[in-house]
């Protein structure tokens, strides 16, 4: 699958290794390409990822990544054009700090409004980055939780989190993208207190 993922930094970066790692083809979407950081990245993964723009980005992905900071995620959003329509976009920010009037209860629903021809699925919040690389605690899985209203994506999302070793839990509708979203506040504050290799899991029986 072709992935545009706007940001190379932590977020971005580690899903792209590990989903070019897995046999996607990834492109960063980025204000940079030369910059050297997304250089050493480029060269780390190899010749299935690449860097251009972030209009490219929304044109290349079949399934588009949102990986920026939160306060430069309208901005770029606006660059879309009809590059998103029918495309799942998956949500991977955390909208941190003061929220702006009128903004609705979620990031992700933020974008949905912004984008409301793309097929937003909100994933991949709620633990450290640098736990993309490896999603193994001992002997369980650490689980992402995704949310959005379009079935369809969610599958694929399912897949794509799946593949990088997650598991995964269905939160329902982007409505509840505001629980993700906390659930991500909960692991900021829970990794100041015990450190950072901590994740959630749901247990079942
Ligand atoms: N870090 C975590 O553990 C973590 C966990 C869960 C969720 N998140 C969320 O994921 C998102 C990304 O976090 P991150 O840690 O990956 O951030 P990061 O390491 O700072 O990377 C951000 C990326 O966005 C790019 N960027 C910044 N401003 C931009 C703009 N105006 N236009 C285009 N690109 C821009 C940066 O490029 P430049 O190099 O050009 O600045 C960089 O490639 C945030 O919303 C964060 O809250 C982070």
């Amino acid at each position: 699958m072709k992935i545009g993922i706007l940001g190379a930094g932590n977020i971005g970066g580690n899903l792209g290794r590990r989903w070019v790692a897995g046999g996607h083809e990834v492109l960063f979407g980025v204000r940079d390409a030369h910059n050297a950081k997304v250089q050493a990245l480029l060269d780390e993964i190899g010749s299935d990822a690449c860097a251009a723009n972030v209009v490219d980005a929304f044109d290349y992905g079949e399934v588009v990544l949102l990986a920026l900071p939160w306060q430069a995620v309208q901005e770029t959003l606006e660059q879309a054009g009809d590059l998103l329509k029918g495309k799942i976009l998956i949500d991977a920010t955390n909208r941190l700090g003061a929220v702006a009037p009128g903004s609705l209860p979620s990031a992700a629903e933020d974008i949905a409004k912004w984008v409301p021809e793309a097929r937003v699925v909100k994933a991949f919040n709620s633990l450290g980055a640098e736990h993309l690389l490896n999603t193994q605690f001992g002997s369980q899985q650490a689980d992402t939780f995704i949310c959005g209203d379009d079935e369809a994506a969610k599958a694929v999302v399912k897949q794509l989190a799946e593949d990088i070793g997650f598991g995964v839990i269905d939160a329902g509708s982007l409505s509840n993208a505001h629980l993700l979203e906390s659930l991500a506040k909960l692991w900021i504050t829970l990794s100041r207190r015990v450190g950072r290799e901590i994740a959630f899991k749901l247990l079942q029986r």
